[in-house]
């Protein structure tokens, strides 16, 4: 009765420190990896929130290039851009990237038909180019891009 009595305090005792001992030696692990962790998850989201609004300021044209735009549209003339055949033109020369419709998406070229860029914008972006778009200065004459791009917003535009 003793050597069993033994037995039974001797294994509630070692239980009772095996529990004892683990637990706070797994809890504190645990709970000092959780805090850094949660605070680190925190920093850098609120960081790519502040860096959005950023990449959004690059990717909009450049003041010098909408300075040069404005004085290309303001030079061409009703006539001159009447002129154009900017179906023709925009078949010869965007038609490759951006397919008939403005749609083909060709080389990461946008989709035309859901620009939302205001004409001295769309102009800037022929004249100067960007990205993988070459620039058209020089091949296109400057009302002949205004032409185009004015084709672009009336036609392809949905
Ligand atoms: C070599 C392929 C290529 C050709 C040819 C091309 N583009 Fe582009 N175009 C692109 C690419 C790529 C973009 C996206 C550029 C970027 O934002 O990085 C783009 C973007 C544009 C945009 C801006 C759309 C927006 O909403 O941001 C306009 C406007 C545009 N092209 C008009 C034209 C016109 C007009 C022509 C013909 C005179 C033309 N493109 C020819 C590749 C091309």
């Amino acid at each position: 009765m003793r050597s069993l009595l033994i037995f039974v305090l001797s294994a509630m005792i070692f239980i009772g420190t095996a529990c004892s001992g683990d637990q706070p030696s797994e809890k504190k692990p645990r709970s000092a990896k959780a805090d850094p962790a949660s605070y680190n998850r925190t920093s850098p989201d609120s960081e790519k929130e502040e860096e959005a609004p950023e990449e959004e300021e690059v990717r909009t044209v450049p003041p010098e290039q909408l300075a040069k735009a404005k004085a290309i549209l303001a030079a061409a003339t009703e006539d001159q851009i009447a002129e154009v055949d900017a179906k023709g033109k925009y078949k010869m020369f965007c038609a490759a990237c951006h397919g008939f419709d403005g749609a083909l998406g060709v080389n990461q070229a946008k989709d035309l038909s859901a620009s939302k860029l205001s004409l001295e914008e769309s102009v800037a972006q022929v004249y100067f180019g960007k990205g993988l778009m070459t620039p058209f200065k020089g091949l296109l004459k400057d009302h002949e891009i205004v032409a185009v791009s004015k084709y672009i917003e009336k036609e392809l535009r949905k």
